[in-house]
């Protein structure tokens, strides 16, 4: 269920308070720059661009930290619970009042955290895998590769070079739209041809899908559209993590995946993933680059949400009654908030990967792993 029927009515909604008070408002002079993200209209669930105006933001005393609550050591506020299970080196948290959730602050060392940013930019939106800029362009590969080498994307009209383009096209889509990565100087041969620099068409990346694709359109898995399996390393990663969500005895199947990818400005709003066939299955849920906040609410929007931060390296399960809460993400942090990545920014800087270095500075991405059936 994605969003309300009407919009004057979900304002006074309790989660709808809550995403208005979180969300970063951007100064008057910026407004009108951010672009729209959201994903296809049909599943309301929008990305929605910061807008200028008061307020908001600004008084975080009442989001879960509990990253701090770990290195504190204290007792627990009321309603927060700490269990240990095997084969975590970090306790796990719940909320007393929020059957099916769990927090693993620091499930991910800085290394995991790494290889899963690298995974997520450079083969997670490779074909079969669709993402947002599919429907737009077609299908294509090594975005990153062209983003680097400063490609440009450039739609074909030579009928030659669109028959080759049929030809290798292996995503088995219907490819109506016939794009393909050029040299710069390439494009200066008069002709007018629409085209997009990779490193715009990066930053423009919302979404891809791994394992079983979603159809945004059916607003279902479509098991007749070509896909790879989950990667093994990713599905080792989600069945070991979802084991504190299991039921004794029960191991978590992965089939699919959402990766989001944020910018600085942008929110997920407040939704239910409703399109799995058995909720008492978790949604494993790793956060990777920038510090967000996280809004749990209940079965309703009525019901005031629960506000966290999620950290590079943290995942959450939601399972049971936590897989029918609204959640969103009403913001992320960047800039001035980056000594919250700082590891993270010194072992990439190690690297030679400063096209990735840069991106995550001020992104952060979500890999949300389930079980569909
Ligand atoms: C989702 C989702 C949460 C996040 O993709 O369905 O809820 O942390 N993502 O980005
Ligand atoms: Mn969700």
């Amino acid at each position: 269920m994605y969003g309300a029927s009407d919009p004057a009515a979900a304002e006074r909604t309790a989660f709808r308070r809550a995403e208005k008070q979180y969300k970063l408002y951007k100064p008057p002079n910026l407004k009108g720059r951010s672009r729209s993200r959201s994903r296809p209209p049909v599943f309301r669930r929008c990305r929605s661009k910061v807008s200028g105006g008061e307020g908001g933001g600004g008084d975080l005393s009442a989001v879960v930290d509990f990253h701090a609550l770990l290195a504190a050591d204290q007792e627990l506020p009321a309603g927060i619970g700490r269990h240990d299970y095997a084969g975590f080196d970090r306790p796990v948290f719940c909320f007393l009042d929020r059957p099916g959730f769990y927090f693993i602050p620091g499930a991910l060392s800085t290394e995991e955290q790494c290889y899963w940013i690298k995974e997520s930019l450079k083969e997670f939106p490779q074909p079969p895998n669709r993402t947002n800029l599919t429907a737009i362009y077609g299908s294509f590969s090594d975005l990153l590769i062209a983003a680097k080498n400063q490609k440009i994307l450039v739609e074909m009209e030579n009928p030659d070079a669109q028959e080759r383009n049929e030809q290798n096209n292996c995503s088995g889509i219907t490819q109506s739209k016939n794009f393909k990565f050029v040299e710069d100087s390439e494009i200066l041969k008069g002709e007018k041809c629409r085209s997009t620099a990779a490193t715009t068409l990066v930053r423009k990346l919302r979404w891809s899908t791994l394992g079983l694709q979603f159809d945004w359109s059916k607003r279902n898995y479509d098991v007749s559209l070509p896909h790879n399996k989950i990667p093994d390393a990713l599905a080792s990663l989600a069945k070991k993590m979802a084991s504190p969500a299991m039921p004794p005895g029960e191991e978590f199947k992965p089939e699919a995946a959402i990766v989001n990818y944020y910018g600085p400005s942008d929110m997920l709003g407040g939704h239910v993933d409703d399109m799995e066939a058995d909720w008492t299955k978790p949604i494993v849920s790793i956060s990777l680059g920038c510090k967000c906040i996280f809004l749990l609410g209940g079965k309703t929007r009525d019901e005031v949400p629960t506000a966290m931060f999620l950290r590079s390296g943290d995942i959450v399960l939601m399972s049971g009654e936590a897989r029918e809460s609204f959640h969103g993400v009403p913001r992320i942090f960047i800039d001035s908030d980056q000594q919250e990545i700082s590891e993270l920014i010194s072992q990439l800087s190690s690297g030679d990967d400063c096209f990735i270095l840069n991106y995550i500075k001020n992104s952060r991405i979500n890999i949300n792993i389930r079980q569909v059936y």
